[in-house]
């Protein structure tokens, strides 16, 4: 059967009339092949597109852990900037969007792996295209060179703690202390384990090991600097994907809340946004997760020079600010998980803040929070993509809203 390529859909695949869907292909071309439950699984491209590129990545065909690298840079920038603008025209709003900023290659500094023991010892990478199978990745182009050097470490760990039929999953974080590693679903932390594990971290130079939440080995602290302040995340805690990705939220962010004293950080993690403004600001930094907070706090403490920081421990999806709490605010950064802030987005409507820098991973979300703020009277001045995803169809985002 042949078809031709009309869009690519959320998860990056083609959508040809059907709908039909096919991996690794773009908008304009023709590609030939078997359709089987709404999938054609081995196009044969019969038609390029001219912003098709040779995949730089060996492991590409068959690894899961890109879908646009078939792609030129300019065509997915525009591609990441188009589903946001689509998102915000179904609700019925448009902005001035700024260049996107991409990520550079091999910069991922946080990625979760799985890891399988097999017959002969283990196998660890991600998982492949479309199918629970496993691809080691020796020459991934994603992530950092020095999540790659710690490949056999894991699996080591794979071969000593997965269960025969179970798979690891194993979450590696590059820090000023050695790479991170917190592992969930292997086998109950035993005596005998533990030491092995310990003793592993220990000649592998780990910062941490953690083991289904359970702390191994805590050599030197996981620190991550944000801005002046040193600040070590628990185990698994959130963090921005790529060092130089989190560099262009912060300095857009900056931005939007221009010379703003006084700025509530609303889902602030651990500080991403509320450590580097309190070079110029006070902030009141709130998050749902108190150990978060805690390290937030620590950081701020040591670190020399800054304003005063204050946090709150509070669950913003069913307690959020309200208006006579932002009212002391002349500005506020908010970054939600995916479900987006609806709650948050309906008190900020009813409040006086002059400002709001939204940081956003979902569009859909985002956009159905901008409708929100818009409709109480606030304008979305501009958009900012940042792809610190390289190659996955994710989209980052940071909008400014003023009254
Ligand atoms: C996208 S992350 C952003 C964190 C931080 N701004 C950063 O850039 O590192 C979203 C944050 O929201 C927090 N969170 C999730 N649900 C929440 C809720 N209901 N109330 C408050 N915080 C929540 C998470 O713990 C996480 O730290």
């Amino acid at each position: 059967m042949k078809l031709t390529i009309e869009r690519l859909g959320h998860l990056g695949d083609g959508i040809a009339e059907g709908p039909v869907f096919v991996p690794m292909v773009l908008p304009g071309e023709v590609v030939e092949g078997e359709v089987e439950a709404g999938r054609m699984a081995s196009p044969k491209i019969v038609s390029p597109s001219p912003e098709r590129v040779k995949p730089a990545c060996a492991h590409y065909r068959a690894c899961g852990g890109c879908a646009l690298m078939h792609a030129s840079d300019d065509f997915v920038a525009d591609w990441k900037a188009d589903v946001v603008r689509t998102a915000l025209a179904a609700q019925g709003l448009e902005a001035e969007f700024r260049p996107v900023i991409t990520s550079a290659a091999r910069s991922r500094r946080r990625a979760t792996l799985a890891g399988r023991r097999t017959k002969k010892g283990a196998l660890v990478g991600f998982h492949g295209r479309a199918s629970d199978t496993l691809v080691e990745i020796p020459g991934c182009l994603l992530l950092h060179p020095d999540l790659i050097d710690v490949m056999p470490v894991l699996s080591e760990i794979t071969m000593l703690g997965a269960s025969r039929k179970g798979e690891l999953a194993l979450t590696v974080t590059r820090s000023d202390g050695g790479v991170d590693l917190a592992v969930s679903g292997g086998k109950p932390l035993e005596q005998s384990l533990f030491s092995e594990l310990a003793q592993l971290a220990d000649t592998a130079g780990l910062a941490r090991l953690t083991w289904d939440g359970e702390p191994v080995a805590n050599r030197r602290p996981p620190a991550q600097r944000f801005g002046a302040a040193s600040v070590a995340p628990p185990a698994g805690a959130f963090l921005q994907a790529t060092e130089d990705g989190e560099a262009a939220l912060v300095w857009a962010v900056r931005d939007a809340v221009g010379g703003a004293r006084r700025i509530a950080d609303l889902f602030s993690g651990c500080g991403t946004f509320a450590l580097p403004l309190a070079e110029t600001a006070e902030i009141h930094a709130v998050e749902g997760e108190a150990t978060m907070l805690a390290v937030l706090d620590a950081g701020w403490r040591r670190a020399e020079g800054l304003h005063r920081v204050t946090t709150e421990a509070r669950d913003l999806f069913r307690r959020p600010l309200l208006p006579d709490e932002l009212k002391r605010f002349d500005a506020v950064v908010i970054d939600p998980p995916r479900a987006g802030a609806e709650a948050q987005a309906r008190e900020l409507a009813g409040s006086g803040v002059p400002v709001i820098a939204a940081v956003s991973c979902n569009p859909v979300t985002f956009a159905r929070d901008s409708r929100i703020i818009t409709a109480a009277g606030y304008r979305l001045d501009w958009v900012q993509v940042v792809d610190q995803f390289r190659w996955s169809p994710h989209v980052e985002l940071v909008a400014r809203f003023v009254r």
